[in-house]
């Protein structure tokens, strides 16, 4: 993975200054880097306060949506007389991405600190953390973080001396795509099968055993912290100076064909040619990116023509003709075949479909076939205006986007490098053996 990688002189490190760190991991450690600081301002301010803060900051999820954070906490009504929960999706199975998997393993207590202010901040006294079955390492060092903050008071009844009830579990997932869904994720902790749930109503009406509850994901609650300390202007600030719609510091998880893969944390705002090239090292042994696939597998591939003068930020991404997405960037260079990337991709999708909705549970199927026909020199050329079709009967009409999720690829796909699907289907080239990514 080539990480915890020597950090780069254009990177902006808040969340990711303490990677590699191994005494950051202890609470003496985390404390004597001013940790649990904002935790103890926070629990002595009205939590409209606490949301206003976040609020101003102009904090997004950094899950995928991009929602902002401070709204979506300003969703739970407070004293309305029942309990409020917060989840922190730790479940990061998203192709390419893996930034919260380091957020865990180097600081998990910043990620309770942002937790317990989280849950304080939408009337909640407790917090699950849900995290990917497979993510041992991140588990135990979670777990025992939890139960040094909770033995030293920070969390639990009276958290730091307030007088208020602030917990965080740890609730290990069982290695499912699919629960990293916000509302399969809240089935998952209620021990059902994690299938999504029709909205509405919405988790800030009836989440959590039928009660309010806001899904954040780990790398927007460990940015909480930060912004308490240093205040929403000094977040704001890391922007373009012509769009303050995104704003703060974003990890990047980059795979696939690259010198120095890794996570590193930029500015919004960053030009994404100069990051894939400078910080990153660009394509290795030679060769050229061909294309990118930014957010994680889940967003529209890009050429590398459209990569190139990108802006890392939610609106200069849409203008790229893709997403931010979760920032899991995989990187494709031109000795790859892309219809085998993209039939490697659809399989994922439909071996993680939960199969409650027909054009998701057909459609990821048939999608997955075509493809692999396609790949094994057995296309034909109705194969395109089918696959399109499928996409479309998958796209908008189902119970969660995982099935729009796997159309985008395809769709992306076809329209940028249909040249490579016709060569296989008329055998006119003969691809290199390809070297797998993601
Ligand atoms: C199929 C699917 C998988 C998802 N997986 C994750 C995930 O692993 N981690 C995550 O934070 N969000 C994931 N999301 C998005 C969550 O549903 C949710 O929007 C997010 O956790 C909200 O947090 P945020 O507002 O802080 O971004 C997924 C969504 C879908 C449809
Ligand atoms: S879109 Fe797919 S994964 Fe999502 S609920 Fe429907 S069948 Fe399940």
């Amino acid at each position: 993975m080539g990480y915890p990688h020597t950090p780069h002189p254009r990177e902006t490190r808040v969340l990711s200054e303490h990677f590699g760190v191994a005494e950051a991991r202890s609470l003496d450690g985390w404390k004597k880097r001013g940790g649990y600081q904002a935790l103890q301002q926070a629990l002595g301010m009205e939590p409209t306060a606490i949301q206003q803060v976040v609020k101003d900051s102009g904090l997004r999820g950094r899950g995928g949506a991009g929602f902002p954070t401070g709204l979506k906490w300003s969703f739970m009504k407070l004293g309305d007389g029942k309990p409020h929960y917060l989840c922190c999706n730790a479940d990061e199975s998203e192709p390419g991405t893996f930034k919260d998997r380091e957020i865990m393993r180097w600081t998990p207590h910043a990620l309770i600190e942002g937790c317990a202010i989280g849950a304080y901040a939408i009337g909640a006294e407790n917090c699950y953390i849900y995290i990917r079955g497979e993510f041992t390492e991140p588990l135990d060092v979670m777990e025992r973080a939890c139960a040094e903050a909770r033995a030293a008071g920070i969390i639990g009844p009276n958290a730091m001396g307030s007088g208020k009830t602030v917990n965080v579990w740890v609730h290990k997932g069982a290695g499912a795509y699919i629960c990293g869904e916000e509302t399969a994720l809240m089935n998952s902790i209620e021990g059902k099968r994690g299938n999504p749930r029709i909205k509405p109503p919405f988790p800030a009406v009836a989440g959590l055993f039928g009660l309010p509850t806001t899904i954040n994901n780990v790398e927007t609650l460990t940015a909480v912290p930060h912004i308490l300390n240093r205040g929403a202007a000094w977040y704001k600030q890391m922007a373009r100076p012509d769009n303050p719609k995104s704003t703060g510091t974003k990890l990047w998880s980059v795979c696939g064909n690259i010198a120095r893969p890794g996570n590193y944390e930029v500015q919004m705002g960053f030009p994404f040619g100069e990051f894939l090239q400078d910080v990153c090292g660009g394509a290795p042994h030679g060769r050229k990116i061909k294309a990118v696939i930014p957010g994680g597998s889940s967003v529209p591939i890009i050429t590398w023509e459209e990569a190139e003068s990108a802006v890392m930020d939610y609106e200069g991404m849409v203008a790229a003709n893709t997403m931010l997405g979760s920032a899991g960037c995989i990187v494709i260079d031109d000795a790859q075949s892309m219809p085998r990337q993209i039939a490697r991709l659809a399989r994922f999708y439909a071996h993680e479909s939960c199969a409650q909705c027909t054009q998701c549970r057909e459609g990821t199927a048939w999608t997955t076939k075509i493809l692999e026909r396609i790949v094994a020199g057995d296309g034909t050329a109705e194969d395109f205006d089918t696959l399109l079709s499928i996409a479309d009967n998958m796209t908008g009409k189902t119970i969660c986007v995982l099935s729009d999720s796997c159309a985008t690829p395809v769709v992306s796909g076809l329209q940028r490098f249909r040249h490579e699907f016709e060569a296989l289907i008329t055998r006119t080239t003969v691809h290199a053996v390809p070297v797998l990514v993601g």
